[in-house]
């Protein structure tokens, strides 16, 4: 398969087969991160700019990580220490940055949709790293891929996400990734933090968190978006945690083998306790070494396509 895409936007607009070639191709690059000298010269001369309005650990790090074990040149800016601070827009702080010629831009922004302008007004590649609450590509390509290391397909499972997932760019993008495959999604929360229509996606919506794990193969649990007014749609967060807060009680319900994964940052005795977080069926730090993979991926194939 060629990939001929420019950017990288959000999960609805990639096919299944672009969503396995992602996969696929990130498979290939996990390998480099475990060796002694961890680069290639796959993308020796190109230029990789990070441009976060909003806080990350994971995104920024593993992208940048993911640059420059292929030779990559990385610039990483963040609002706080741009010219944004003095009133620059963010279309004049793109184009000012594209005026100094860097291949491909990774941007976070509270902003639904500002990837999307950037990628109309850029002639580079843009990467969405998270735009408000409508999607996360890369956390929902790294989160599938995961699933298919430790189950070996995503096909046939129950997969169950739990939380805030009105406000959740991670869920709306794994939702979008999951609906390719023949497996059942389960989303659970407080009525306030379910989007309605959800069967309507084919989605199945539980409002009890034991019935919801009830043999699952995966849980997917999500933080309330506090940055996003979450916590204005519970009547509290120690209430929220009583119910829906994961406890190793929890996990007795689901299937033997049955993994956890949070796409970070965790709020630990809220939505996750501390013994399922560090607990065996965890693979929370997987999916952020995987992360680096599947951004590896990403840059090689936007930055190796046929223009
Ligand atoms: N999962 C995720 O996006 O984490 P960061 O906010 O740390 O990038």
């Amino acid at each position: 398969m060629n990939w001929t895409k420019k950017d990288l936007l959000g999960i609805t607009e990639l096919s299944k087969e672009e969503i396995l070639f992602v996969l696929d191709t990130a498979e290939s690059f996990k390998e480099i991160s475990q060796r002694d000298i961890k680069k290639v010269p796959t993308l020796r001369g190109k230029t990789v700019i990070t441009l976060f309005y909003e806080p990350s650990t994971r995104t920024r790090t593993s992208f940048e990580i993911a640059a420059k074990r292929l030779s990559a040149d990385t610039i990483n800016i963040s609002a706080s220490t741009s010219s944004y601070v003095k009133g620059e827009t963010l279309k004049d702080t793109a184009k000012n940055l594209e005026a100094m010629n860097p291949d491909v831009t990774i941007i976070r922004h509270s902003m639904p949709g500002a990837p999307h302008m950037l990628a109309r007004i850029l002639d580079s590649s843009v990467v969405n790293g998270g735009d408000g609450a409508h999607e996360h590509p890369t956390q929902a390509l790294l989160d599938a891929y995961t699933i298919r290391e430790k189950k070996g397909t995503i096909d046939g499972l129950k997969i169950v996400i739990v939380g805030d997932i009105i406000h959740s760019r991670v869920a709306r993008s794994n939702i979008f990734t999951l609906r390719n495959f023949d497996s059942e999604i389960v989303c659970c929360g407080p009525p306030t933090m379910l989007p309605p229509h959800m069967e309507e996606l084919g989605i199945k919506v539980e409002y009890n968190l034991k019935k919801a794990i009830h043999n699952a193969d995966v849980i997917m649990m999500l933080r309330i978006q506090k940055e996003r007014g979450g916590v204005s749609y519970i009547p509290s967060v120690k209430e929220y945690s009583a119910f829906f807060g994961l406890t190793g009680e929890h996990i007795m319900n689901a299937k033997k083998d049955v993994i956890i994964m949070h796409p970070g940052p965790m709020n630990r005795g809220v939505e996750i306790m501390d013994d399922v977080a560090d607990g065996p069926y965890s693979v929370i730090l997987e999916q952020v070494e995987n992360g680096v993979a599947v951004r590896m991926a990403i840059l090689y194939l936007l930055l190796g396509r046929e223009k």
